[in-house]
């Protein structure tokens, strides 16, 4: 009997940059290649297939990716002297924005690939592998990339869940609107599919995500508060949260469901980018200081726990120290339980990149600092607050001690507690007994019914 040999799972790596709208394209990448045979690794040595999924927003994250081309080679050539072929593609928002500068550059890149034409991928490698020469992937329609999706492979208690792409609010700052294009919302029924089939597989918590999220407007739906009601519907699924939101999209709709749906977790990333009304104008955000503190009053009136994150970008094209302090101020007077901020960074093609009034480089690091120091104090404060109280945790795996078990506060913090029964998915009560800036440590409270 001849012995056949199965042929070896191919490695696949795929290096995640950026934002959660990556993570959650990552994870579909993976679910296309799998019946291709390739199995995911967590370290790029010996993967045949690298996908670097990139992140064009800094300048920063986009230097990046030409550093990390540049260690692949190495990759690729250490491999082809063993006789083996490694496949590179790039996807992402830096692909779509710089693709043809890429396959310039960087000759030992095989593919790239644009965030709307995933569901090509298997047809792209099956070409790079003939060596066509062909190595630009045309672009795609959002529409196309959701319908030709395969089914979601979710692990873990919670999942992303992606609704709406693209944005079309063009902040002078950004290069979404070009990477991404226009706005596009998933309709009703598919977005109601793929969160019944999570909640199947066991999913237990939905973020959902876009980059307008709240500007939602899919077929079958009055708007975003009404596809999150009906997903607060489907069984199994305990928890919501959604990102990233725009001020000028929070409904008073959406602002009262905070108040009225408990599924709705009592936490809300919303960017402000700015304390100062000239600030605000020059980065086109169509809203100014006052309007940003009104919403923060209303959704505190609906749920008055609510934790609040945002983003900053200090040093934007003429800030002078007196904006600066007017970012300051709004940062004392909303107090953030957590928070992202940046230095402004010119990205080519963008109106704010030719604006007069560059900050300086000193001055940009100055604010950040500044502004950090004041963010970090809060978000300790924020966890310290918690000392005492008693949390739902939704329980997501196994902490690094034995006998410690991990989840997230309805505030999403991390939250540790020595516990051996906790199974993933339970929601356990747990009172918070300690708390650093990143994470908060509990013991579980027992039931009296359960104790006896
Ligand atoms: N420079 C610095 N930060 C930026 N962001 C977007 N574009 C830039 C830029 N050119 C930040 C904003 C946004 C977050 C995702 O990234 O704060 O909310
Ligand atoms: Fe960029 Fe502004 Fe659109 Fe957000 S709203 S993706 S910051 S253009």
């Amino acid at each position: 009997m001849s012995e056949k040999k199965r042929p070896e799972p191919k490695r696949l790596f795929i290096e995640t940059y950026g934002c959660q709208m990556n993570v959650y394209d990552s994870e579909r990448m993976r679910d296309v290649l799998s019946p291709l045979g390739y199995a995911p690794v967590d370290k790029p040595d010996d993967a045949d297939l690298v996908v670097l999924n990139t992140c064009h927003i800094r300048e920063k994250a986009t230097e990046k990716v030409y550093s990390e081309i540049g260690r692949l080679r190495a990759h690729k050539e250490r491999r082809a002297g063993e006789g083996k072929t490694t496949t590179i593609a790039i996807a992402g928002c830096v692909a779509q924005a710089e693709g043809e500068e890429i396959i310039a550059r960087a000759p030992e890149v095989d593919l790239v690939v644009g965030p709307q034409a995933y569901h090509k991928l298997p047809e792209l490698i099956a070409r790079a592998a003939r060596k066509t020469g062909e190595r630009l992937a045309a672009d795609f329609t959002a529409q196309e990339k959701f319908d030709a999706l395969p089914a979601r492979a979710p692990d873990g208690v919670s999942a992303f869940l992606s609704i709406q792409e693209g944005c079309d609010k063009f902040c002078t700052f950004c290069v979404v609107p070009y990477t991404r294009g226009a706005e596009y919302s998933r309709p009703v029924a598919d977005i109601l599919a793929e969160a019944r089939a999570l909640a199947d597989a066991g999913v237990r918590e939905i973020t959902l995500l876009g980059q307008n999220v709240n500007a939602y407007h899919g077929e079958g739906s009055s708007g975003f508060a009404d596809l999150l009601s009906a997903i607060a519907e489907i069984n199994g699924i305990a928890r919501i949260r959604y990102t990233t939101s725009h001020p000028v999209e929070m409904t008073e709709e959406l602002i009262a469901l905070h108040g009225a749906e408990p599924k709705l977790m009592p936490y809300l990333h919303l960017p402000v980018q700015s304390g100062s009304d000239r600030v605000l104008k020059a980065m086109n955000r169509k809203h100014d200081g006052a309007f940003y503190r009104g919403i923060i009053a209303r959704l505190r009136a609906a749920r008055p726990d609510i934790a609040l994150s945002t983003d900053f970008i200090v040093g934007f094209p003429g800030e002078r120290d007196q904006d600066f302090e007017e970012t300051m101020a709004l940062v004392r007077d909303v107090r953030f339980a957590s928070a992202y901020s940046f230095k402004y960074s010119p990205r080519p093609g963008t109106p704010a990149a030719a604006m007069m009034g560059q900050v300086k480089e000193e001055a940009k690091a100055e604010r950040l600092a500044a502004l950090q120091a004041l963010l970090s104090e809060q978000q300790r404060a924020f966890n310290e607050s918690q000392i005492g109280r008693t949390l739902d945790i939704l329980v997501a795996g196994r902490g690094r001690r034995p006998g410690q078990a991990h989840g997230r506060s309805p505030y999403l913090q991390a939250v540790h507690f020595m516990d051996e029964r906790a199974r993933d998915g339970e929601i356990v009560r747990v009172k918070i007994i300690g708390a650093t800036q990143n994470s908060l440590t509990g013991e579980r409270v027992v039931a009296e019914t359960e104790a006896a």
